[in-house]
């Protein structure tokens, strides 16, 4: 085949010619094949998944290290058995049976082409869960099928209890939503019925020291004073709570109206003035240019500035000054409101914003005060549109800062609704950094 007589004119044989480059064509071919052989067997046994040949009779023509491992049987003891009567339980045969003759015709079957979960049978008996990727092959004009099967017990297994845990969570959920509104309706209740005798109390007290109710001594006096001041103290908490259950609940009301920025701010300052004094403290106003009329709710805003002031004197030492600045940006009005008191370190400087936080809460207390007030100014701000924040230096004082948008916000009920007035979403955020973090860490080699 590979040789060719050389012939003379006369027919007879003189020598041979080898055809060397055929034979080392065949030897290549023969080692490639060879080489290939070798690479799908090292694969076969390498993986982790069965890899099980079906012929066109419905028996098994391969089965890899891996089968063997899975389902307990040798190679050369289930080779040529039926492949769906061996490996596949009972309830399984009925639709197999009807399916089968359309694939040994076409190839085609309802499994096909797809991965799915079913359920094998091993060796032993035992029945375990399985994914399956089916396809069909044509060798020899005859349909075979090939399955790749996966055992996936441990999935199953782990699949299982992350549901029990999920329904857990979920029951956790409801209970907590239920104290949740428990909570909020407590609160609300309660402060609203505190109010009431409140006013009631501070009304009588008041009319005894006017002296419409009979002449009284200035030693009664000075009392009645302690009174009212306390009653006031606590008349303003109880407005705290009350608002910072309206600010959670999502029922607080806002009433917005056109303002003129710097009488509301000089207002505002005023009646500060008195209580600054206590501790001779200036406070000083400078409003930077023309400011404009905002659209919003001014008792709100009002409510904002007193609290941040009122911080401002309660945490500087005395006779120091408190200066107020107001100016005109591009998009809005900004708010500052600077002290030089104690101070905020860096990492507290966000926190301050939360519901109950105090920097030093034993010290801050005794202040008086329950780490409210700049929880509503943010709700405040927020669902005005505006943003707020502090500058702060420990010992050098704090500027605490607010905008407003010139642009009044639409609705303002429905903007505060989707506010996440108590930073719920960022702390979400936070939380999912550190898991992301903690991924990043791990590796594949
Ligand atoms: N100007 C400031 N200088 C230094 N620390 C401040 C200043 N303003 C606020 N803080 C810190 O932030 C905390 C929270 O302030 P916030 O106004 O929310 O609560 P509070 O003043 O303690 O109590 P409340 O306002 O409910 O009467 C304060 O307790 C204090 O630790
Ligand atoms: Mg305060």
């Amino acid at each position: 085949q590979f040789a060719t007589p050389f012939k003379d004119e006369n027919g007879e044989i003189i020598g041979i010619v080898e055809d060397f480059r055929d034979i080392s064509d065949r030897k290549k071919m023969e080692e490639a094949l060879k080489e290939s052989e070798q690479k799908f067997r090292m694969i076969n046994s390498a993986a982790y998944d069965a890899i099980i040949m079906m012929d066109n009779e419905g028996k098994i023509s391969y089965w890899n290290k891996a089968a063997e491992k899975m389902f307990g049987y040798k190679a050369e003891e289930i080779i040529g058995k039926h492949l769906h009567y061996t490996l596949a339980p009972k309830s399984f045969h009925e639709a197999y049976d009807k399916g089968f003759s359309r694939f040994k015709d076409t190839g085609e079957g309802t499994a096909v082409g797809k991965t799915l979960e079913l359920t094998a049978i091993k060796k032993d008996g035992t029945e375990f869960p399985i994914e399956l990727s089916l396809s069909s092959v044509k060798i020899k004009d005859k349909w075979c099928a090939i399955g790749i099967v996966r055992d996936i017990t441990d999935r199953k297994k782990a699949e299982e209890s992350l549901k029990k845990y999920q329904m857990k969570i979920q029951q956790q959920n409801i209970k907590l939503k239920r104290l949740d509104k428990i909570k909020s309706d407590f609160l609300n209740v309660t402060s609203h019925e505190l109010r009431t005798p409140m006013s009631a109390i501070k009304g009588y007290v008041q009319m005894i020291l006017k002296e419409t109710l009979g002449e009284i001594t200035e030693e009664q006096k000075k009392a009645l004073h302690v009174v009212l001041r306390n009653i006031n103290r606590l008349d303003n908490l109880i407005q705290d709570i009350l608002d910072i259950s309206r600010l959670e609940s999502g029922t607080m009301k806002f009433i917005p109206e056109e303002t003129d920025v710097k009488k509301m701010v000089e207002e505002v300052v005023e009646t500060m003035k008195t209580h600054a004094k206590e501790k001779n403290i200036t406070i000083n106003v400078e409003i930077h240019g023309d400011l404009p009329h905002l659209v919003i709710d001014r008792q709100r805003i009002k409510q904002v500035i007193i609290n941040i002031i009122n911080n401002a004197i309660k945490f500087s030492p005395y006779n120091s000054v408190v200066n107020v600045r107001v100016k005109r940006q591009q998009n809005n009005v900004l708010f500052e409101i600077q002290d030089f008191g104690k101070g905020i370190p860096k990492d507290k400087q966000k926190k301050v914003f939360d519901t109950f936080y105090q920097v030093d809460s034993g010290l801050d207390r005794k202040h008086g005060g329950a780490g409210l007030g700049l929880a509503i100014c943010r709700g405040i701000v927020l669902s005005h549109g505006g943003e707020i924040w502090v500058e702060s230096k420990p010992l050098q004082g704090s500027t605490f800062k607010f905008t407003l948008p010139l642009q009044p916000v639409q609705d303002l009920e429905s903007k505060f609704r989707e506010v996440d007035i108590f930073g719920l979403k960022e702390r979400e955020e936070e939380d999912k950094e550190e898991k992301e973090n903690d991924l990043r860490k791990r590796t594949y080699i």
